[in-house]
C-alpha cells in the first residue's frame, strides 16, 4: 500500500512559505537569501526559526549583525526569489543587481523588501547546529504589512498570494478556496483501494 518514497524526504513538506531572510553583513552590505524552511515555533516569545546553510553568506551576515528582516513575496515575484536563492552575497551585490528596492525597519538594521506582502523584523534568540545547517530561533519584534493585503486572520488569498515554493525553480500560489472543519463531527471515510 505504501511504498519508500524515491524522492528527497523533504519534498514531502513541500510547498511552503518561503521567506526572504534580510541582513547586514560584514562586507558593509545588506543581503537577502530565500528561505524554505522556517516555521513558527513560540507565541510568548514571539518566535520563528529559520535553518540556513553553514556554507551561506547570510550565516555569517546573522552572526555579525544578530538581527534580520523576513520579507514575503508574491508568487509574482518567483523570478526574483530564486535569482536571491541562486547567488551568493559573497560574490554580488544582490540589491543592486537585481535593482531590489528596500524599506527601512522600525526596530532593526537590516531594511524590508518594499513590494513585499509582508515584513517580520526579528533579532537572534539562539542557535542550533543541525546537521549542515544552523536552526535560528529569531524573537519577532514587529510584524507589517502592505495595505490590503491582510485582515486579522492572515491574507487576503481572494486577491493576493504569498509564493510557495515546491522544488528547484517551482513556486506555487494559494487559491480562496477553503472547508470549514465541522466542530466535534468526523465522518468516517474509506481508505482508497490498492
Ligand atoms: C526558493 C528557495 C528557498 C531556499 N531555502 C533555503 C533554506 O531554507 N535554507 C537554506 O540554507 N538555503 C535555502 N535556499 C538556498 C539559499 O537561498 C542559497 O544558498 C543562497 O544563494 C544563499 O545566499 P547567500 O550566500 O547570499 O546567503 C533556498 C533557495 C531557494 C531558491
Amino acid at each position: 500500500m505504501f511504498r519508500n518514497y524515491i524522492g528527497r524526504f523533504y519534498y514531502l513538506l513541500h510547498p511552503r512559505l518561503t521567506v526572504i531572510v534580510g541582513s547586514v553583513c560584514p562586507n558593509g552590505r545588506v543581503n537577502l537569501m530565500p528561505a524554505s524552511w522556517n516555521t513558527p515555533v513560540s507565541e510568548e516569545p514571539p518566535a520563528v526559526a529559520v535553518a540556513i546553510d553553514s556554507s551561506s553568506y547570510t550565516r555569517e551576515c546573522l552572526d555579525y549583525c544578530g538581527e534580520a528582516t523576513l520579507s514575503i513575496l508574491s508568487l509574482e515575484d518567483s523570478d526574483l526569489i530564486y535569482l536571491l536563492g541562486t547567488t551568493s552575497g559573497r560574490d554580488v551585490d544582490k540589491v543592486a543587481q537585481y535593482g531590489v528596492e528596500l524599506v527601512d525597519s522600525v526596530d532593526v538594521r537590516p531594511p524590508g523588501i518594499k513590494r513585499a506582502l509582508a515584513i517580520l523584523e526579528t533579532r537572534v534568540l539562539s542557535k542550533y547546529q543541525v546537521g549542515e545547517s544552523i536552526l535560528y530561533i529569531l524573537q519577532v519584534l514587529r510584524a507589517r504589512v502592505r495595505e490590503g493585503v491582510a485582515d486579522r486572520y492572515g491574507y487576503t488569498l481572494s486577491t493576493v498570494s504569498p509564493a510557495l515554493h515546491g522544488v528547484g525553480r517551482y513556486f506555487y500560489g494559494v487559491g480562496p478556496r477553503r472547508e470549514a472543519a465541522r466542530r466535534g463531527e468526523y465522518r468516517h471515510k474509506t481508505t482508497p483501494p490498492e
